[in-house]
């Protein structure tokens, strides 16, 4: 069997929409309270992108972002997976978009898995990285679901917000990088988290318009029943098979969808909420964005130093769901992986 190498994360960079809204301005769109929002979600406030912005722009910060931070040069990037549900266009792909405006020549790609897309994105990244295929990946999660959202609906609108993440990933030395990492997908859940028009089974006409099928619908109840038990069932899975058990992982980050969410999970986990990051108060569901930019987080106010074992566990439309248990692989020994 060929030599297999480790897929690590050697930079990461992020970037929020500057406009900040804080629950109590949803009051004023929607019958809501900033204190149901908080006690329902956790939610406080999230980011929204300007009009004029799209998820190709954010994703090219967050990219190079990460570029600089892992010291990485366009001409160096074999491939660019861009994960998200609000591409710019149904075609030519984000990640097109974005190649370009890096002004690389590598292979690039959007990955259409809901909320789970960067989760699945840094799984088959890693994987063109452990066969030696490519030896440097970009991976993004990049969305302004304030755009498919109804600002009519408070069952959907209070919840989510736009962002961008990114990460380098090239071969790191064994021992560090992915351990271990789970896929899945329930495709008899589709209908609970979806955007129904505007693709081949309903074409955009004057009646998809008004009666918003461009718009996200969800079953908010079906949908968190499924979060707490994927994230459980996936996060065990995980870390069973990278040898591990639950006390010897330093940093869990899941999905920030819901801190009830996250606080149930944990608790069947067995897993204090300090080895949890959260930052579902700040930012809202940002979908693909969120795992990336609570990376970003626990990287910058060291919660996550070399060595240490972080579980990211990702769920969303699909219904689908991603896992990946991986020994952090700090910056500062970055020129040891040759
Ligand atoms: O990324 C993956 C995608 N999404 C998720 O993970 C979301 C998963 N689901 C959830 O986070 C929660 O189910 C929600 C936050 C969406 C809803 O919370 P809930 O505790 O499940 O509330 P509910 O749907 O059971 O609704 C309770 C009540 C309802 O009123 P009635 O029928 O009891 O009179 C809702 O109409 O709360 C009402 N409600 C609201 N009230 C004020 C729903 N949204 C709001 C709102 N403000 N924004």
């Amino acid at each position: 069997m060929a030599e297999l190498f480790s897929a690590g994360i050697v930079g990461i960079g992020t970037y929020l929409p500057e406009r900040v809204v804080a629950n109590r301005e949803l009051e004023s769109l929607v019958d809501t309270s900033d204190e149901w929002i908080r006690e329902r979600t956790g939610i406080r406030e999230r980011r929204i992108a300007r009009p004029d912005q799209s998820t190709s722009d954010l994703a090219l910060i967050a990219a190079e972002r990460a570029m600089a931070d892992g010291g990485v040069a366009p001409e160096e990037v074999d491939l660019i997976i861009v994960a998200t549900a609000t591409p710019d266009m149904m075609f030519p792909s984000t990640a097109s978009l974005v190649q370009e405006r890096l002004k690389c020549r590598a292979a690039a790609f959007d990955l259409a898995a809901g909320c789970t897309g960067f989760m699945y994105g840094l799984v088959a990244g890693g994987q063109f990285i452990a066969t030696g295929t490519y030896r440097t990946v970009l991976v993004i999660g990049a969305e302004i679901l304030s755009k498919i959202l109804n600002w009519e609906d408070r069952t959907t609108c209070v919840l989510f917000g736009d962002g961008a993440g990114a990460v380098v990933l090239q071969p790191v030395p064994a021992g560090r990088g992915l351990m271990a990492t789970c896929l899945g997908s329930d495709g008899s859940g589709g209908d609970l988290l979806k955007l129904p028009a505007g693709g081949s089974r309903l074409p955009a006409s004057t009646m998809t318009v008004e009666q918003k099928l461009h718009y996200i619908h969800m079953n908010g109840r079906e949908v968190f029943r499924f979060a707490v038990r994927i994230l459980v069932e996936a996060a065990v899975e995980v870390i069973r098979a990278a040898g591990l058990d639950q006390g010897q992982v330093d940093l869990f980050i899941p999905h920030q969808a819901n801190i009830r969410i996250i606080e149930a999970a944990a608790k069947r986990l067995e897993v204090p909420m300090e080895r949890v990051l959260v930052n579902v108060d700040r930012y809202g569901n940002t979908s693909s964005a969120s795992i990336p930019l609570a990376l970003d987080e626990a990287v910058r106010s060291g919660r996550l130093t070399d060595g240490d074992r972080v579980v990211m566990v990702g769920f969303g439309a699909g219904l689908t769901w991603a896992a990946a248990a991986m020994r952090w692989y700090s910056l500062e020994d970055r020129g040891t992986s040759e």
